[in-house]
């Protein structure tokens, strides 16, 4: 069984993996609530065991991390996030620590939880001077270009505004804006948005500000950061009255209650409620009104005490399952899905949703004709959770697995002990047209455009039939095709020949070899350095390397031994496809498998610095000691239950040269035979 230590670095590794998903790439693979169900449960083994917290454990940070593109703006006050409360009891409880820290009780103020894109805006004299995002909390990015683009920021104040005023929102794209502009991103064959928070990011950090003056964005302000001058409040509602006749943008949805009653009150309403807006929230925020009383209780290190965002759950909604389907995927996978009477649900109309496989429509227990609910967690992926047995009509029988691909004709197969069942034609169409979009995609080939409309026009026209006839396109070929004229024709095919010189994993990933995914598409680049390189290993040789278990070497090898395959990477090769595009690691990799526990003050790096610099060379830097660690790094005031525990394994403790050797060169200071494994 996996003990607490291991299952808190596992949740760290998954939630900085959500976190780069949602921050940078603003492309989230895991609904909110998901997340927030892993966030809670690290922070409950953290205050489980003590020992394990790790500084740069997600629940210690704030936002993520500022990305490159964008200057960087230190924030004079940090901009802090929320304590979250997701049922009655957990308000309550908030209630009751208020109460403890302060005698008389004060009024409330509810807010909706805007989902959006935090920023800071500052203007100087009454002039909008700035913008910046959250970032780390402490330093976000400057988009000032971006924001000065949306009609609700006003650029100068209105009245008789502060010398300095920073004021804190939440900038935000409303619902019939985002679907418009999904309706544009897919008649352009572009990237959809999974919901109208990720299309306010996006849209937010475009390089280009305008691209993001199309964008429909708005804005909401609700808290102050600095400010000098101005007039002396008293309370928040008095700033929101007051940020208001500056002529800010302040939410009209806001009450002030007296009692925590009267805020569950209004989150359920709210709850009831959400979708009569024209925008998404996803709570309600509640905080305390008397700003003297705030700065009583303070802020911990990641939020005010002062305040909580009161989370909705995810909602549930029932319709009628019209009947099951399967689609074809890219590897052929056959995967069942719900074909649903439309039905609103979390903010979107869902007529269709995943069941996965063969045992999980058996497990879920649904049959074609039943009323069933449907659960969607604020964004991404809808889902069929069960049937309403009470309304199951007589005469509804279980669906049963298809035997015939629903495209080609073809058998189905189920492999033996898999829960998948494939369709393993690879000349079915429906196959060709995913392998298509699959090589065009964003990690793979990324190829601007080419997405599943163009696809199968493509394919429609005989004019491609593998990934490797994308490079013999000819401007004569999509000329008058319908939706392209000379402008997209050209757009295309730069597209194609800019994707050629695409990194050898993005390579690898593309070409569609089952189980290989991107990390595994990284190690074997690294690895090898070529294509070819791959091309000439043995399963034997490929399965020896570090990172890529016997699954991955048999799939590879038994790809490239096709003669189909090989042909689609002779017509890559003629193109002019770069096949040695190797992007090398920032660091050498001497720490990869390892574990390095630090533990104590070191002079040269503060503690989040020498964890960063474990993983950066590819080793984990987990809170606590095992038999699986390889060195414990102990700095002054180092903690005794690791030491103890360190010298009772024989693990080997290392002082801070000792580290830096380690560092280097990835070898234990006086063994440089054999590092511990
Ligand atoms: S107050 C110090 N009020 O929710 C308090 N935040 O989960 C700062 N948000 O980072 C936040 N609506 O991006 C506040 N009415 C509201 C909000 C709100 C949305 C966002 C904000 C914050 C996040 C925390």
């Amino acid at each position: 069984m996996e003990g607490p230590a291991t299952e808190a670095a596992r949740l760290r590794a998954e939630i900085d993996h959500h976190d780069q998903r949602y921050h940078q790439l603003d492309d989230p693979e895991i609904s909110d609530a998901e997340y927030d169900t892993l966030v809670r449960r690290l922070r409950q083994l953290e205050q489980a065991h003590p020992e394990i917290v790790a500084a740069a454990s997600p629940t210690q940070r704030l936002g993520s991390t500022p990305s490159a593109v964008f200057a960087p703006v230190e924030h004079v006050v940090p901009m802090m996030s929320l304590e979250n409360a997701f049922t009655s009891e957990e308000l309550q409880a908030w209630g009751e620590r208020l109460s403890r820290r302060v005698s008389e009780a004060s009024a409330f103020v509810c807010e909706l939880k805007i989902d959006g894109v935090a920023v800071s805006l500052r203007y100087e004299e009454g002039d909008f001077v700035r913008a910046a995002t959250r970032g780390d909390g402490r330093v976000g990015e400057d988009v000032t270009a971006n924001v000065a683009t949306i009609a609700a920021v006003p650029q100068r104040l209105q009245g008789e505004a502060p010398r300095l005023l920073e004021v804190r929102g939440e900038v935000y794209m409303p619902v019939p804006a985002f679907e418009a502009l999904n309706r544009r991103q897919a008649e352009a064959g572009g990237r959809l948005f999974a919901n109208p928070r990720n299309s306010a990011a996006g849209s937010l950090r475009q390089k280009d500000p305008a691209i993001t003056a199309t964008r429909e964005l708005s804005l909401f302000v609700y808290q102050l950061g600095a400010v000098v001058g101005g007039p002396t409040l008293r309370t928040h509602s008095e700033t929101l009255e007051h940020l208001a006749t500056l002529g800010l943008p302040v939410n009209p949805e806001i009450r002030t209650v007296a009692t925590l009653d009267e805020v569950e009150e209004r989150c359920r309403w709210w709850l009831e409620h959400r979708h009569d807006l024209d925008y998404e929230i996803d709570g309600v925020v509640v905080k305390v009104d008397d700003l003297h009383r705030r700065e009583e209780l303070g802020v911990t290190a990641k939020a005010p005490r002062w305040a909580i965002a009161y989370k909705f759950p995810p909602e549930e909604r029932t319709t009628k399952l019209l009947g099951i389907m399967v689609s074809i995927g890219r590897t052929g996978k056959a995967t069942p899905f719900a074909q649903l009477e439309p039905v609103v649900v979390g903010g979107s109309t869902v007529a269709q949703a995943t069941l996965h496989n063969e045992d999980q429509v058996r497990a879920k227990g649904v049959r074609p004709g039943d009323t069933v609910v449907v659960r969607k967690a604020g964004d991404v992926i809808p889902e069929v959770v069960k049937p309403v047995l009470a309304e199951r009509a007589a005469g509804l029988v279980p669906w049963r697995f298809p035997t015939d691909c629903p495209r080609c004709g073809q058998p189905l197969q189920r492999l033996a002990g898999e829960s998948d069942t494939f369709c393993l034609n690879v000349d079915c169409p429906a196959q060709r047209r995913a392998r298509i979009e699959h090589f065009a995609s964003r990690g793979a080939m990324d190829i601007e455009g080419l997405g599943e409309r163009t696809s199968v026009l493509l394919l429609e026209r005989g004019l491609v039939a593998d990934p490797g006839d994308l490079y013999r396109l000819a401007p004569s070929d999509l000329l008058g095709l319908d939706g392209f004229a000379a402008v997209s024709v050209r757009n295309l095919l730069a597209a194609i020949e800019s994707s050629k010189r695409r990194p050898l994993a993005n390579l690898l990933f593309a070409l569609n070899i089952r189980h290989l995914g991107p990390a595994g598409a990284q190690v074997l680049a690294r690895a090898f350095g070529s294509l070819d390189a791959i091309l000439a290993a043995s399963e034997e040789e490929l399965a020896a390397t570090e990172g890529v278990g016997p699954v991955i070497a048999g799939s590879v090898a038994g790809f490239f031994a096709l003669e189909r395959n090989r042909e689609v990477v002779d017509k890559l090769r003629a193109a002019g496809v770069d096949f040695g595009r190797v992007e090398a690691p920032a660091l050498p990799q001497v720490l990869a498998g390892r574990s390095v526990v630090v533990t104590g003050t070191l002079d040269a790096f503060p503690r989040e610095a020498a964890e960063e610099a474990i993983k950066a060379r590819g080793g984990r830097a987990p809170g606590s000691v095992s038999s699986r660690t390889t060195a414990l790094v102990a700095g002054s005031e180092p903690g005794q239950a690791k030491l103890t525990k360190a010298i009772e394994l024989g693990i080997p403790i290392l002082d801070e040269a000792g580290f830096t050797h380690l560092l280097e060169t990835g070898e234990l200071p006086g063994d440089s035979t054999s590092p511990r494994p």
